[in-house]
């Protein structure tokens, strides 16, 4: 069934405060929602990783929260966008351990694990997209 999004919110990231200001935004979306405390959690990490890379290897970018619905569920749904350097391989990119940086490499993969949808596009030279949902 088709997704209809029922709202929409947008925030830049630019800077480590943006990646709290996410967090406290996607907290507030889900518990608006009536997401349980364990969904919130998943949800608001998986958003944390993904704004955490938006910043570190994309050069910042912005963030769309989305809350939808597909005729019987409702969800949310975020989407980073970034026009930083993108991934080249991105298979690599979500393997457990995998980073080109200083982090633990599990940022990809976690989100992935506790998203129920988890796209990833990107492009490089032009950017990347990661979209993660989670129905309630
Ligand atoms: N938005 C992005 N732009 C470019 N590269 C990215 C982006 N997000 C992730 N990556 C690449 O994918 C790797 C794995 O990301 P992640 O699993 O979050 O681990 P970590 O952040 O610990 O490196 C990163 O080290 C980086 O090379
Ligand atoms: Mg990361």
């Amino acid at each position: 069934m088709a997704i209809r999004v029922v709202s929409t919110e947008s925030m830049e990231i630019r800077a480590s405060d943006d990646v709290v200001l996410v967090r406290q935004a996607v907290r507030k979306k889900s518990v608006a929602l009536g997401f349980g405390l364990v969904d919130q959690t998943k949800v608001v990490t998986a958003s944390s990783e993904l704004a955490r890379n938006t910043l570190d290897y994309g050069g910042g970018g912005r963030v769309h929260l989305e809350t939808v619905e597909n005729g019987t569920r409702s969800g949310l749904r975020v989407i980073f966008e970034d026009q930083g350097p993108g991934i080249p391989d991105i298979k690599l990119a979500l393997t457990d351990g995998y980073t080109t940086g200083s982090g633990m490499g599990l940022g990809l993969s976690g989100a992935k694990r506790l998203s129920d949808e988890f796209e990833i596009d990107s492009k490089p030279g032009e950017g990347t997209r990661v979209s993660i949902l989670r129905w309630k």
